[in-house]
This record gives C-alpha cells, structure tokens and sequence, in this order.
C-alpha cells in the first residue's frame, strides 16, 4: 500500500481506505477502482494524496479501530453536532454506543495510531473528533486507566469542539490569523461545549470537562480560566496533546503539514510549558513515528515503504536493492533500522 500525491495515481488502482464525503458517509469505499472520474472528482474535492495498492493483497493492514467502527464514529459525530447546532435533544446513545466499541477496541488489540488520514475541508471536523478521540483513548491506555474512564475520556475527546456548533462560520473558516474580537468569540466555544455536555445526565461531568478545558496550558497561558497545571484534569491534558498532534499532521492549520515526528518533536519542545511532559511521553507510545505509507531510507541505504506498524514491530516492503520487493519486519532488536522518512 502506498500514500501517494494525487498526481502520481493512475487509473485501475485501488483505494486502500474508505474516503469520506461531506456529510460524513463513505463516498467511495475501500477496493474501489481509481477510474478517471473518480480521480477528477477527488481533485476537485481538494484531497492531495491517497491510499493506494496495485492489488487486493496491497489493502490489508490493520489501521487503529475497524473500519466500520471508524465510519459510525463519523456518523455519529456528524448526528450529534448536527443536532447541538439545531438546538435539539442531543441523544447520545449512538455516540456513546459508539465509544464503547472504540474503546473495547483500543484495549483488546495492540493498537498504534497508524494512518496519515486522508481529510479535506469539508469533511474535517468529523475525521478531527474520532481521531482526537482514538489517540487519547491509546493514550489513556498506555497510561494505565480501565475501561470505564477510557470510556468517560474517548466519550469527551469526541465531542471536545461541540461548542464550536454556537461560533460563526465566518470566524471558524477564516484561514488568516483571527481578530482580537474574533479570536475573543472563538475562545467561547470551550465553556458553551461544558454547557452543553454538563445538561446530559448519561454523559459523566468529567467528559464535559474535556470540553471545558482542552485549552488550558500547564503554564496558565490557555483558556478560558487559564487553569495551572494541577487545576487541569488528566482528560484534558491528554485530549489537548492529541487534538495538537492530530491538527498538526492533517493540515488544518495554515502551516505546511507535518510528519508524525515532527509533529512530536514540536510538542515535546513545548513541554512542560504548554503540556504535561507524562503525556507527551505516552503520546509518542501511542502512535506510529513512521505511519503505514511512508517512503523510509535505511540504515543499509536501500529505500522501503511501510506497509504495517504495531506497537512491537514495523513491517517493510523494500522499493530498492536486489531484494526488491521484499517484505520483511522490524523490531527493537533488528540490525536493519529506519533511518529517516524520505516521503
Ligand atoms: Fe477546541
């Protein structure tokens, strides 16, 4: 499987990961064939690059939760923020049905945040919330919570923005910096999200706290209280940690994208003053340095790509070499090691 530029696909590949439409549904599911149309079609939806495989076999890895559970993550997410912004009963037994399977998910298998997701414009804040919510959830988890907790941190890591529903469009689409004023309103979205969560008696407080708090700084410099670091619950700091890495590697911002390690790099540079370095720590636990589709030199000089990655072992195909072609898998102890990603 390979994560390629748009311009570098061509037609009869096939589509290793379901790509989501505006509303949240898959679009064009995973084993599609990548016909002219279709790539015309994904251009003029702004994606960049794709997952693709030259055949069947190409398709299978394991990403961080099952494919279905992903997109009734989606769908959910998009039902519940729907609603918030129509001002109707939220009704969150799917989002927390939902959540139940994430979690029991994350804790049963071996799970590393292992993709580059392939987001555009419109369909972000859906695919931002589930992932936000997964990478805490394997943070949580290498951190050492039980189930019920990674339950009341997964629940409030997915509906951390819900309060934005109440800020204007014109402000949350802006892509120059915000306005003093603007940025004052935009600040809001935080305590109308507690507002919200804190009404649902099937919701626990401390989810709602997520909500509430995913901007407070160890240092105090966030908002809206500008807690310390000992005012800040666990869910918070770690939620804060993996929507900054999430934000970071998908584009969102108005900065070039950064690859996974340098996107970890940033966040332990800004620690301990903006986040607690014990979650930073678990963080770079829990997902993958080099995500399933990056072009890598090695430290014998030939050039891979990685096809598969788990907490205890990369799998490689090698692109270069008289072994061509060849897959083989890393762990701790191999003489061979990833030197850098090239692409
Ligand atoms: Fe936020």
């Amino acid at each position: 499987m390979r994560y390629l530029p748009l311009a570098e696909i061509r037609e009869g590949m096939l589509l290793a990961r379901n790509i989501y439409g505006n509303d949240g549904r898959v679009l064009l599911v995973k084993g599609a064939k990548l016909t002219k149309t279709y790539l015309q079609k994904l251009k003029e939806m702004n994606y960049t690059h794709l997952y693709v495989g030259e055949k069947e076999e190409d398709l299978e890895f394991k990403g961080p939760i099952s494919d279905q559970t992903y997109s009734e993550a989606i769908a959910a997410v998009r039902e519940v923020l729907l609603r918030a912004a129509k001002d109707q009963n939220l009704g969150l037994k799917t989002v927390l049905d939902v959540v139940d399977f994430m979690v029991d998910e994350v804790v049963e298998e071996d799970v590393l945040f292992n993709i580059i997701d392939l987001k555009n414009h419109n369909n972000y804040t859906y695919l931002h919330s589930v992932n936000v919510s997964i990478i805490s959830t394997i943070m949580g988890k290498v951190l050492g919570l039980n189930r019920n907790k990674l339950k009341e941190l997964a629940a409030g890591a997915l509906l951390h923005d819900i309060g934005k529903v109440f800020i204007e469009n014109t402000i949350l689409e802006k892509t120059e910096d915000l306005s003093y004023q603007e940025y004052e309103k935009m600040m809001f979205h935080s305590k109308y999200g507690f507002d919200l969560l804190r009404e649902i008696p099937e919701l626990s407080l401390l989810s709602a706290h997520v909500a509430y708090q995913h901007h407070e700084r160890e240092d105090g410099s966030g908002y809206p209280r500008a807690l310390n670091a000992d005012e800040i619950h666990l869910y918070a700091k770690i939620t804060m940690v993996a929507d900054s890495y999430d934000a970071m590697t998908s584009g969102r911002s108005y900065r070039r994208v950064l690859w996974s390690h340098e996107a970890i790099e940033e966040l332990i540079s800004d620690s301990p003053k903006k986040y607690d370095p014990k979650v930073v720590t678990a963080l770079t636990q829990s997902v993958a340095l080099y995500p399933v589709g990056s072009v890598v030199l090695l430290n014998n000089l030939e050039v891979a790509i990685v096809n598969d990655v788990s907490t205890k072992r990369i799998r490689i195909q090698l692109l270069t070499g008289e072994k061509k072609g060849e897959i083989i898998e890393l762990f701790a102890d191999s003489l061979i090691k990833i030197e850098r990603r090239l692409s």
